[in-house]
């Protein structure tokens, strides 16, 4: 296995308010096929199957939804504190020092903010489920998630300077970037705005991304963009704006790299006209899911 990041091991969850979590959580278990891992007052903390104590927090707060942080795994204790020195050299800030994590799944945190305000946090010693499993048509773990930027190549700078993250791919419009042998965990879209783009589930297989999207569409909420194959990441995908905005993505079949991996740049990934994926089925993203991606801004 590669170990592309020196201080963290994975994407671990995504914390978001949301102003009504009785409907968010009826949406995310019995449509999304999450499972409650713990509640609070006023936030809820949702699995999926694998080892992760929770891959999505939702806390109750009124007004749109916002992203409140990315969570990231650190692979050692070490790593908060040179997360939170690279932070401030970078031009971030540390919003919360090293310490224990006073939520559900526990385990000590650092938390830092960089210069336009994306807040990351990075975890260790947090709580694994022993039961981890695979199911069909049950997200597994997050896949990635892609935050927009007004300047990707600062953004990127940072990822690479503070979570020691590397760049996968570049394409006109995305740089993706990898921690570990995910070709990508997270990725920034060049945008003139810094909200999040999407998160994205990964699914067990190819069949769990169309059923889910056969289950969303009897939900109410139809395929956004998709079925289709990625160029950068190989991976199959279904994009859906779920309630309040959030626009979340079932997918599978992450292409796996290692330190061998040549970056590519925007030449090397361009599509014949009229094509946006790789199998030439899709139809491009709807106007309704591009206006979404850039609807969730961090909290400030
Ligand atoms: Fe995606």
């Amino acid at each position: 296995m590669t170990h592309a990041s020196s201080r963290v091991s994975a994407l671990r969850s995504v914390a978001l308010t949301v102003p009504d979590l009785a409907l968010a959580e009826q949406f995310y278990t019995q449509t999304w096929h999450l499972d409650v891992a713990a509640r609070t007052d006023k936030a809820i903390y949702l699995r999926a199957t694998g080892a992760d104590h929770h891959v999505l927090a939702l806390h109750e707060a009124p007004g749109p939804a916002r992203i409140r942080n990315v969570t990231l795994r650190a692979r050692s204790a070490a790593a908060l504190q040179e997360v939170a020195q690279a932070a401030v050299a970078a031009g971030g800030r540390v919003l919360q020092p090293a310490g224990p994590l006073g939520e559900p799944g526990g385990g000590t945190a650092v938390t830092v903010a960089d210069a336009d305000g994306r807040i990351f946090r990075l975890v260790h010693g947090d709580v694994l489920h022993a039961d981890a499993h695979e199911e069909k048509d049950r997200p597994v773990r997050l896949a990635h998630a892609v935050l927009n930027s007004h300047d990707v190549e600062a953004t990127r700078r940072f990822m690479e300077q503070v979570f020691d993250f590397s760049l996968s791919d570049r394409t006109r419009i995305m740089a993706f970037m990898r921690c570990n042998s995910d070709h990508h965990s997270i990725a920034l879209g060049d945008t003139d705005n810094d909200a999040l783009n999407h998160i994205a589930f990964l699914m067990p297989d190819l069949e769990s991304v169309m059923r889910g999207g056969g289950r969303m569409r009897d939900a109410g909420f139809g395929i956004e963009w998709g079925p289709g194959r990625h160029g950068p990441g190989d991976n199959a995908f279904n994009y859906f704006v779920g309630p309040f905005d959030v626009v979340i993505e079932y997918t599978a079949e992450v292409e796996q790299v290692d330190d061998s991996y040549q970056a590519g740049q925007p030449s090397d990934w361009t599509w014949p006209p009229g094509r946006v994926d790789q199998w030439g089925i899709s139809q491009p993203p709807s106007a309704r899911l591009k206006q979404a991606q850039r609807a969730i801004v961090f909290v400030s």
